[in-house]
C-alpha cells in the first residue's frame, strides 16, 4: 500500500499586494484536491488488475496517467505557496547561482518572465543535475514539461486560477505581484536542503 499525503495548512492570513487572500485560499482547495486525488488514485493503482494493462485504454492506464498529473500538482504547489508573502528581494546563494549561470539577475528575470508568460501551467527555476546548474523550464500542465533530474528552487503557478480573480487576463501584472512577494529566504532554504 502507498503512502497517504496530507495537505500542509495555508500560512498565508491576510491580503498580499495584488495576490488577494481570496484568491489564495480558493488556490488552496484546488491543493486539496491534488492532495485527496493523488491519495485516490494510488489507493485505486493498489487494487487495479494489472494484467488488463493497455497503453489504448486500461482501468491502470488512465489511473497512471492522472497519478503524474495528481502528485505534480502536489508537489509544485506545495513548492509554490511557501514562496508568497516574502519582500521580493533576492539574496543569499540563490541569487550568487543565478548570477553564476544567467550572467546577471535581470538576464534571468527576464527569461523567467517570459517563460511564466508562455507558459500554460508553470515557470519553474530548477536545479538541474545533469550539468548541475539553473534552468528556466516552461510546464503546460502539471504533467507536461517536467524534467527529470531536476529539482524545482521556484514554482510560479501560470494556470488561469492563479490569476484570474485578482488580474483577469492581465498575467504580466500577476507575475510583478509575483516577484514583489516572493520569498527568497524560503528560496534559499530549498537550495540549502535540495543541494547542501
Ligand atoms: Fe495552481
Amino acid at each position: 500500500m502507498s503512502k497517504e499525503y496530507s495537505a500542509e495548512p495555508l500560512r498565508l492570513d491576510k491580503d498580499l499586494e495584488g495576490i488577494s487572500l481570496k484568491s489564495v485560499t480558493e488556490h488552496q482547495k484546488l491543493y486539496e484536491g491534488y492532495v485527496k486525488k493523488t491519495n485516490e488514485i494510488q489507493g485505486k493503482i493498489s487494487a487495479a488488475d494489472k494484467l488488463e494493462a493497455n497503453a489504448v485504454y486500461s482501468a491502470i492506464g488512465e489511473l497512471k496517467r492522472q497519478e503524474t498529473f495528481a502528485v505534480n500538482g502536489m508537489k509544485l504547489h506545495e513548492a509554490y505557496f511557501p514562496l508568497l508573502g516574502g519582500d521580493g528581494v533576492a539574496k543569499g546563494r540563490i541569487l550568487e547561482m543565478i548570477e553564476r549561470d544567467f550572467g546577471s539577475y535581470d538576464a534571468w528575470k527576464d527569461d523567467f518572465i517570459a517563460t511564466g508568460m508562455s507558459a500554460r501551467g508553470w515557470a519553474i527555476l530548477a536545479y538541474d543535475w545533469k550539468d548541475m546548474r539553473l534552468h528556466n523550464y516552461g510546464m503546460d500542465a502539471q504533467n507536461v514539461g517536467a524534467v527529470w533530474g531536476a529539482s524545482p528552487l521556484i514554482a510560479m503557478d501560470m494556470y488561469e486560477h492563479a490569476f484570474f480573480m485578482d488580474h483577469g487576463t492581465n498575467k504580466k501584472a500577476y507575475i510583478e505581484a509575483f516577484f514583489k512577494t516572493l520569498n527568497w529566504d524560503f528560496v534559499n532554504s530549498i537550495v540549502e536542503k535540495y543541494i547542501g
